[in-house]
């Protein structure tokens, strides 16, 4: 057993993320705001949260939903004023609560003011994005934006390219110029002195390109990602920002790295970012040909991705989720939103919940939200999904129909339909007005006011398993030590010098296990199932998606 008594206040957090366009509408225009969060902030504290991380609310153009930054320093009206913002900040602090803001400076919008005079070639701004003339009548290299289509769009006004490794609205900035450097920090510094906790990065891991931006390598998925994803300044650059702005603050700050591997993960963790978001769970059965495909994967996988993370941050500090904005709802992705959808819901909070680190909580996944039923390519929103659409069936080959399984899958509006907070048809208690994104049909099922009243819903297993972490620093901060690496249905291990022991069953199936750890004097301390009497080990019987967790008083097997 280890002493746990030097943690600092983001390393015992649990993290909430709020989508802000989709969480609560105080006015009833269909879409969320601040003032809705605000409404709403009881219901996280009675669940247990410590931070909420928010989605971009910046002046945007809104063609990424917000991850589009027009103005750093401004709240899009959409979502409300500064004095909004202050007003969620201070009433989050009064309750203990911190508030952490999305940091999307990778790229801005293409209506950035920077953007626009550097489009008409003023200094100092000529060099705040990536331009290049073309080449041989084409694009200066062959790179493909991650939306789809080429990285490089003409610009008509400054007669060349500039790169846009995402969509041709939200044009990369020139991290090499340390005048762009010097302006994400000094944004960095307006938030924390107007009380923000900290960040989370946005795709942090590509303001570095490959020097020259050579050519990359035709038969990858996203051609070219190699020379602007983990590029050779990252941890340079992120480093700077720490030294020159973080270091001053006791601010939280955690990276989304897309293609992430542990060995850089724990350059950029050496003094630039607390955390780090990597993608190995959430890509598991994802081929070299891309998401649009449904994953097909076994258990053993996803656990050895846990086990990797878990075992090679054993001296740094991970940040475990299983959902965001950006992915299916995870008991969709990982465990069964028919049947057990209880039971695969409250097994996955298990895991989220008990492994080392800091476990991020994605909206709606307290009430065990699934994907949606969509039907026509008309009823999507996410650019992603519908310039994916318009690319896979632009020729003769392909209808709709041919790639709709892979596309409801995968969407991100998925977890974008509003927060299901009643009972109430077309709307859920969303919004009085008309919502911008569909509402889920289970609402009637899945929904804040019903599982509330009900001890045995999703939202009060989130709940006591929030509040148990919170009782055990030892969940949050002991090791890691995987058993069973190879079962097909069972996640177990034990954590903390073998102080607790986590069983999960992530399969539809009872399987029974035997899981060598010291049984004597173990007391439950979590469950999904109800006891029945298998619960003195070694050997557990598990039901469906059962998960129970175990403590012991004694240390070291
Ligand atoms: C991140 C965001 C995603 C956005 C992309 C471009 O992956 O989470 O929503 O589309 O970056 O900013």
């Amino acid at each position: 057993m280890e002493r746990h008594d030097e943690l600092t206040w983001w390393q015992t957090a649990v993290v909430y993320q709020v989508y802000p366009r989709s969480f609560n509408d105080s006015d009833g225009d269909g879409v969320g705001d601040i003032p809705g969060i605000v409404e709403r902030l009881d219901y996280l504290d009675d669940l247990g949260v410590d931070v909420v991380w928010l989605s971009p609310v910046y002046d945007s153009p809104q063609v990424d939903n917000g991850y589009d930054v027009r103005d750093y320093r401004a709240i899009d009206p959409t979502f409300g004023t500064i004095d909004d913002m202050d007003a969620l900040v201070d009433e989050l602090h009064d309750r203990k609560m911190h508030l952490v803001m999305d940091l999307v400076v990778n790229h801005t919008s293409d209506q950035h003011e920077w953007f626009e005079a550097s489009r008409r070639g003023e200094a100092p701004y000529d060099d705040y994005y990536i331009w290049r003339e073309g080449h041989d009548g084409g694009p200066p290299n062959n790179w493909d934006a991650v939306f789809g289509g080429s990285a490089w769009t003409y610009d008509e006004t400054r007669g060349e390219y500039y790169l846009s490794v995402f969509s041709s609205s939200q044009p990369d900035l020139n991290w090499e110029n340390p005048r762009v450097r010097e302006e994400v920090g000094d944004v960095v510094r307006w938030w924390l002195d107007r009380g923000v906790d900290g960040f989370r990065m946005d795709v942090v891991n590509f303001i570095s390109k490959t020097p020259g931006l050579p050519d990359g390598d035709p038969s990858d998925d996203i051609i070219g990602s190699e020379h602007f994803i983990d590029g050779p300044e990252v941890g340079a650059y992120l480093r700077e920002l720490h030294d020159r702005v973080f270091a001053d603050y006791d601010a939280m700050t955690v990276g989304e790295m897309p293609g992430v591997t542990v060995a850089s993960a724990r350059d950029y963790l050496d003094g630039g970012v607390d955390m780090v978001f990597h993608f190995d769970h959430v890509n598991v059965g994802v081929g070299k040909s891309g998401i649009w495909n449904i994953p097909e994967w076994e258990l053993p996988e996803l656990k050895a991705v846990f086990e990797e993370w878990q075992t090679g941050l054993a001296d740094y500090w991970n940040a475990p989720y299983l959902g965001n904005h950006d992915q299916p709802r995870a008991v969709s992705r990982f465990g069964d939103d028919g049947e057990y959808r209880v039971e695969s819901a409250t097994a996955l909070a298990t895991v989220l919940l008990t492994l080392r680190g800091t476990p991020f909580v994605y909206q709606g996944d307290e009430l065990g939200m699934t994907n949606y039923p969509f039907d026509t390519p008309e009823e999507f929103r996410d650019i992603e999904t519908r310039q994916y659409i318009e690319w896979a069936i632009r020729g003769e080959d392909r209808t709709f129909e041919d790639i709709a399984p892979a596309v409801r899958f995968w969407s991100r509006d998925n977890a974008r339909t509003p927060m299901q907070w009643t009972d109430a048809e077309g709307t859920a208690g969303f919004t009085d007005g008309d919502p911008w994104l569909a509402v889920n049909p289970n609402r009637d099922e899945v929904n804040a006011e019903r599982e509330r009243a009900d001890p045995d819903s999703v939202w009060h297993y989130y709940r006591r398993a929030i509040e148990l972490r919170k009782a055990h620093p030892g969940l949050a901060a002991g090791d890691f030590d995987h058993l069973l690496p190879d079962h097909p249905d069972v996640f177990a291990y034990r954590r903390d010098g073998g102080r607790y022991l986590v069983a999960c069953n992530l399969s539809g199936e009872e399987s029974t296990v035997d899981l060598p750890w010291s049984w004597d004097g173990a007391e439950r301390l979590l469950g999904n199932y109800p006891e029945d009497g298998t619960d003195t080990g070694p050997t557990l019987t598990l039901r469906p998606y059962e998960a129970r967790v175990y403590c012991r008083s004694r240390s070291a097997d």
